[in-house]
């Protein structure tokens, strides 16, 4: 990614009501948006602690979720103490929010390097006359441990790094879980995809998305489907902004508190040949208020292939093409958001 003006430091020397015209978006304003931000009302919510009492024989829960997927790419996930300590989601929270209240300077300890994705800094500009999105980001490896660059770690507040060991071992177990489940809920042997992320890779994009005076004109993460199997998002403080793309306009998510939103990424359509498409979405940003997430990506073991499952195409063809995961990968980083149109290449015909 191309290095790009940190969008807090913009909106801290500026005031924020000035806005430069490579962040404006007119387009973006022109969309459809479904309702009144009520989207918590039609989105389905799956209940974690249902789930897993019904992990070995199957039950209502898990066909709530497999239509969920089917119909959706969509959810939200109510955890339960024992899925995810309150205290370490709490934590987080915390964490990620002091992380970007640190001066700029220190902020910059963190920053990406040129060709780098991990680090604090933005992802996806691929070129100089690209639009930007209306966010900063830190990004991050945590899983399996050995792929932590722990120098892109904050070290300040102090108890940043013990805090996401913690958080990201939790999340993975429930991604895991819920991957389990689809496994069976598609026929297959539990095992089939859970064979492929014995090391699975999980990464982190923690999102600061700074109010703007002209909200309506910017656009806070561009519209895309995510590359992983499965991206568990956390809700850092009240303030809305995340749509799906649902009958052609953009649907509102109302998270619940306690819940992760949890949506289905390009691999696992691949691996399901299409059984479960992954769902297109963005970001909004507010005019008045900062709002912050933090989504956990869920990915195969680093030398899995890449394709429609072969427990799934015994008496069908391929609908996408197979390719390792780092070549897939380094397609993905290497072309800028923009709808699906990434896995549209991944497409046979
Ligand atoms: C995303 O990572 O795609 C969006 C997360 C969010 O800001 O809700
Ligand atoms: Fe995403």
């Amino acid at each position: 990614s191309l290095p790009v003006p940190s969008v807090q430091a913009l909106v801290e020397a500026t005031g924020g009501d000035d806005v430069p015209p490579r962040y404006l978006r007119p387009d973006a304003a022109e969309e459809a948006v479904t309702g009144d931000g009520d989207g918590e009302a039609q989105i389905p919510i799956i209940d974690h602690r249902r789930l897993l009492l019904e992990l070995d024989h199957g039950g209502e829960e898990s066909a709530r979720l497999h239509r969920a997927c089917q119909d959706w790419g969509f959810f939200q996930v109510s955890l339960v103490n024992h899925s995810v300590p309150d205290d370490v989601v709490e934590s987080m929270k915390v964490n990620i929010q002091q992380f970007f209240q640190l001066p700029a300077e220190t902020k910059k300890r963190f920053a990406q390097e040129r060709g780098q994705l991990e680090g604090y800094g933005q992802l996806f500009v691929v070129s100089e006359d690209q639009k930007l999105d209306w966010a900063d980001m830190l990004f991050l490896y945590a899983q399996p441990p050995e792929r932590r660059k722990t120098k892109f770690w904050p070290d300040q507040p102090a108890t940043f790094r013990s805090t996401l060991d913690r958080y990201s071992g939790a999340v993975k177990d429930v991604s895991d879980s819920l991957l389990a489940t689809m496994a069976k809920n598609l026929g297959l042997k539990r095992e089939t995809i859970a064979d492929k992320c014995i090391r699975g890779m999980q990464s982190f994009r923690m999102n600061y998305y700074p109010p703007c005076a002209q909200a309506e004109r910017v656009v806070g993460l561009s519209p895309h489907s995510d590359a992983n199997l499965l991206t568990l998002v956390l809700q850092v403080n009240h303030v809305q902004g995340l749509q799906i793309k649902r009958n052609g306009s953009w649907l509102p998510v109302k998270p619940v508190p306690g819940a992760f939103i949890v949506n289905i990424g390009d691999m696992l359509e691949v691996f399901t040949n299409g059984r479960y498409r992954s769902i297109e979405h963005r970001a909004v940003v507010d005019p008045k208020e900062e709002r912050l997430s933090v989504a956990a990506f869920h990915f195969p073991d680093m030398d899995a292939m890449i394709g429609p499952l072969k427990e799934l195409t015994a008496q069908e063809d391929d609908a996408y093409k197979t390719l390792d995961l780092e070549s897939f990968m380094k397609i993905f980083f290497a072309t800028k958001l923009e709808g699906k149109s990434f896995l549209d290449r991944m497409k046979l015909n």
